[in-house]
């Protein structure tokens, strides 16, 4: 496993993904009812983006948050609620960890960003591979309550986790896509979270790298015969684009009520303050109609 998010933290994957999950989560509280949410391919939970990136090999890799949420950090007041309350949470992180107001030093995973909105009567899991990470995340979470962190894979955590005693859960599937067997691998998760809690709220982000393979993907994925499923994509340049990664995407089962118009109208905005070439924009639709 040589994928580490710390070069990744604060891109415009994670932008896209944190501002949905964020209103997901707001999605799963308009029920006073508790629910867990499960985070299968955790990381660290907070990123220090001062630290420089090292490879493997010795070499020295360019972050990548200046073109994410080093963007949005200054932008103008009059941002969309959602866009305001993300940068509130991004701001409260970072000097939680002791930066100064003014400066973008700390990012926060997703786990930060969901336990910052969780209720006293939510709960969270956590999964992590990589026993650093998990370690790490261990101990960023140490003195919460209502938080279980683990230290295994996330598609055994989906099995070992589900279903709650809640019986609600919002599920974020976020792997790092090192292997081409990722797709199926989510594929066989999603299968066993769906015989365990069939009405799972959950998300899984992909990268689109190259459009055909996210549209193989949204293919294989109706083989399950799955319950409602909406999906929402973002990208930063077009297909002709030298970017490798030029957008990225959710699939969300089972999508709280009327998320749908939320993030439909959240897409176009992240696409235009996100965008570095030509030909980026958004799209989204339901590739399973709601009922
Ligand atoms: C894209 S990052 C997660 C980022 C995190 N969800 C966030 O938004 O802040 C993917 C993480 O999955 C971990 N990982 C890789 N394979 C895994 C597996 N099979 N199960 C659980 N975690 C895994 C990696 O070490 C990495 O920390």
């Amino acid at each position: 496993m040589n994928y580490r998010h710390h070069f990744h933290a604060g891109n415009f994957a994670d932008v896209f993904k944190h501002v949905l999950l964020m209103q997901l989560v707001h999605g799963m509280q308009r029920k006073e009812k508790g629910f867990l949410y499960l985070d299968t391919h955790a990381g660290r939970g907070g990123y220090d983006l001062s630290m420089p990136s090292i490879l493997p090999d010795g070499r020295s890799r360019e972050p990548e948050f200046p073109a994410g949420i080093g963007r949005l950090w200054d932008a103008p007041a009059g941002l969309p609620p959602i866009l305001t309350e993300y940068l509130g949470l991004v701001r409260r992180f970072n000097e939680r960890q002791g930066a100064t107001d003014a400066e973008l030093k700390f990012y926060p995973g997703s786990p930060w960003v969901a336990k910052f909105l969780l209720r006293p009567q939510d709960r969270m899991a956590l999964c992590e591979l990589r026993a650093d990470d998990a370690e790490a995340l261990d101990f960023e979470f140490a003195r919460e309550t209502k938080v279980t962190v683990q230290a295994i894979d996330g598609y055994t955590g989906l099995k070992a986790v589900l279903p709650p005693p809640e019986k609600r859960a919002l599920v974020l599937i976020d792997p790092p896509f090192e292997s081409r067997a990722e797709f199926a691998d989510i594929l066989r998760g999603l299968r066993d979270m769906l015989k365990r809690l069939p009405g799972a709220v959950c998300a899984v982000w992909y990268p689109v790298t190259e459009r055909v393979r996210a549209e193989e993907f949204h293919r294989a994925f109706l083989d399950l015969a799955p319950p409602p499923t909406f999906f929402a994509e973002i990208s930063i340049a077009g297909v002709d684009s030298l970017l490798r990664m030029k957008g990225c995407g959710l699939l969300i089962l089972n999508p709280p009520w009327q998320i749908d118009r939320e993030i439909r109208a959240i897409l176009p905005v992240l696409a235009e303050g996100l965008k570095v070439d030509y030909g980026a924009g958004s799209q989204s639709g339901w590739l399973v109609p709601e009922k």
